[in-house]
């Protein structure tokens, strides 16, 4: 059965040159058939990828890019549910993970209860399927704790929680095992980067592994502070620092965000990143303190229930009002995503006079 996936063609001639450069972005999907038409090669690329990483794969290279139809490579099952059939009884099979987190070369599966006794089935059929990935990894618990992490078990492949995760052409070192990182945060991550403004000085308060103030400092002439209580996220920020091209400046710091805000004058920030959605509230009044009049904070927080959006919109007038400061503007609210049952993950942008 054909699958309708994103190509890159190219002329005959630049075939192997281009088969080589995808393979090694591990940006080519392996599992469909390359086709030959016409004086032209088009190859599958796997879904998630995007296009500003084709260009940085193709560095230069002449091609097109769209959406066709693509055989696959093998004939054999497709899906978990079609791998596992034989193997697990049919109320089973319903409660198999349909979608997946992808991190690098990670494949990260959210695994029920119920199927406890099966992971290791299910990691060596999803490793069958899907043969693009190193790892299969399991989550096991709910993220906690101050540093924001969750434990995993692998279930097929290398042994390993380390890799690099590509988002918008940024590269990011990510360790799941010892600091946190979600890849289903890219949106914001380049959303904000968008507005930052040359020169601009911005805290990024919760930095984690730094994915806010890389894909700034990516774009954007400006100086970044990032700061994380986990020296482990600060480490692998240091080393994605390496991994690409900065026109703007990062400072990373290990700290408790209050207690490194409490050190730096008032107002000398133009913009705060408050990425932390279980905590920020508590940090309202050390963002204030840093803020210029003027300045944005980018608020998050996970609300359920009914009108999350009016539900932010007064926690954050009535959080800003007692740090002594007014909210002049809110351009922004939105759900980020769901980050539980009825909840979600919210951002409020707040322009603070
Ligand atoms: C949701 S994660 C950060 C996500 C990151 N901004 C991103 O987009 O991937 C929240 C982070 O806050 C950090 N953190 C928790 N309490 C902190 C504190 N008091 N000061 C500084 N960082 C803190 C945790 O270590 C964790 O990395």
């Amino acid at each position: 059965m054909s699958t309708k996936k994103q190509y890159v063609r190219v002329r005959r001639e630049q075939g192997e040159e281009t088969r080589q450069l995808l393979v090694a972005s591990k940006l080519l999907d392996l599992d469909y058939k390359i086709v030959k038409e016409q004086g032209f090669l088009y190859f599958p690329l796997l879904s998630e990828v995007d296009r500003p990483s084709v260009d940085e794969a193709l560095n230069g290279h002449e091609f097109k890019a769209g959406f066709r139809e693509f055989q696959p490579t093998q004939v054999g099952p497709r899906t978990l549910e079609e791998a596992l059939k034989d193997k697990m009884p049919s109320e089973k099979l319903e409660l198999l993970p349909r979608a997946y987190d992808l991190i690098g070369d990670i494949a990260v599966l959210e695994i029920p209860e119920e199927l406890e006794v099966y992971v290791t089935e299910i990691g060596l059929a999803f490793q069958r399927i899907h043969r693009n990935f190193s790892t299969v990894l399991a989550k096991q618990g709910a993220i906690s704790g101050l540093t924001r992490t969750r434990e995993y078990a692998v279930l097929a492949g290398e042994n390993k929680t380390k890799t690099i995760h590509t988002e918008y052409g940024v590269r990011i070192a990510v360790d799941l095992a010892v600091a946190y990182f979600s890849p289903r945060l890219l949106e914001e991550h380049n959303r904000v980067a968008e507005q930052v403004q040359s020169r601009e000085s911005v805290l990024d308060m919760f930095t984690g592994v730094g994915p806010f103030a890389l894909h700034i400092a990516k774009k954007r002439v400006s100086h970044v502070v990032a700061v994380d209580i986990n020296a482990n996220a600060i480490k692998l920020l240091k080393e994605s620092m390496d991994l690409n091209p900065l026109v703007g400046t990062i400072e990373p710091v290990v700290s408790d965000a209050h207690e490194y805000v409490r050190e730096l004058s008032p107002a000398a920030m133009d913009r705060v990143i408050m990425n932390h959605p279980s905590g920020a509230s508590d940090f309202i009044a050390d963002a204030c303190h840093v803020l210029k009049p003027g300045g944005i904070i980018h608020y998050y927080d996970f609300l359920g229930g009914e009108d999350p959006e009016g539900q932010l919109r007064k926690k954050t007038v009535e959080l800003v009002k007692a740090a002594g400061r007014e909210i002049e503007q809110i351009p922004m609210i939105r759900r980020v995503r769901d980050s539980a049952p009825y909840e979600h993950q919210m951002v409020a942008d707040l322009i603070i006079s």
